[in-house]
């Protein structure tokens, strides 16, 4: 089995364009879940560009599946994960100045400020991953921190970089060998998805922004088709009763 977590951060990024209430991510979280989600994925920005604190307390308090919050190794972020307490906590390398996370924790540099933050969510009994590189030092790092999930980064492999599939072959079998749980994710597509899930030892990948989207195109002819069938009903309400 392979568990699919879908991002929803761009729902928020949609709706904060504007300002209001829609579209909201708890209802494209309740969608997503009724079409098969197996968790719902929410980056919880130090900037808020996306996913509010008040998002994080909906969502959380409403679904059913497994809700897994992605978070820098901050302080701040470490308060509010072990007060909002979900299922599961993924530790993102995060630089207000990026468009997305754009590369790999540095497990193996920053063990100092990772170890605490790690233990502190692991007694609370939030599970633990931390998003890294396909790279053995960085594997090798997040198993000696004692986070039991890694979360492979895939943007290299999207962008179709040479060697990457098998960098996160390598990559899976080490973290299993060491007794850590595999999960993917970052730039996954209807495309390129399929080889990254036949790796035996991935477990879940996260995929956002391609679902979002792509759920555009899939989407849009059915409420465009619906507004149109909206319009001459009411024009001819108006012309049957003018007022
Ligand atoms: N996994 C992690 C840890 C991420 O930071 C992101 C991007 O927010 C994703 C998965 C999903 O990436 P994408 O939006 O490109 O599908």
């Amino acid at each position: 089995m392979i568990r699919l977590g879908v991002n929803i951060d761009h729902v928020a990024t949609i709706r904060n364009a504007r300002g209001g209430t829609h579209p909201d991510p708890l209802a494209a979280a309740q969608c997503a879940i009724e079409a098969g989600a197996d968790g719902i994925t929410i980056h919880l920005r130090e900037d808020r560009r996306h996913i509010r604190d008040d998002d994080l307390a909906r969502i959380r308090a409403a679904i059913t599946v497994p809700l897994n919050l992605e978070m820098a190794a901050t302080e701040e972020m470490l308060a509010i994960a072990l007060a909002a307490k979900p299922h599961a906590a993924c530790i993102v390398p995060e630089r207000r100045a990026e468009v997305t996370t754009e590369g790999g924790l540095n497990a193996a540099g920053q063990a100092e400020t990772l170890r605490p933050i790690i233990a502190r969510l692991r007694e609370a009994g939030i599970r633990v991953s931390l998003f890294i590189d396909p790279d053995p030092a960085q594997i090798r790092a997040a198993a000696d921190l004692g986070a039991p999930v890694i979360e492979l980064h895939t943007g290299a492999y999207a962008e179709g970089h040479p060697g990457e599939l098998a960098r996160l072959r390598a990559a899976a079998s080490l973290a299993d060998q060491l007794g850590l749980e595999v999960h993917a994710g970052h730039g996954l597509d209807f495309a390129n998805t399929p080889a990254v899930a036949a790796i035996p030892q991935i477990r879940e990948v996260n995929i956002g922004h391609f679902l979002i989207g792509q759920a555009i195109f899939e989407g849009l002819p059915s409420v465009v088709a619906r507004m149109k069938s909206l319009l001459a009903p009411a024009r001819s309400a108006q012309n049957a009763n003018p007022r």
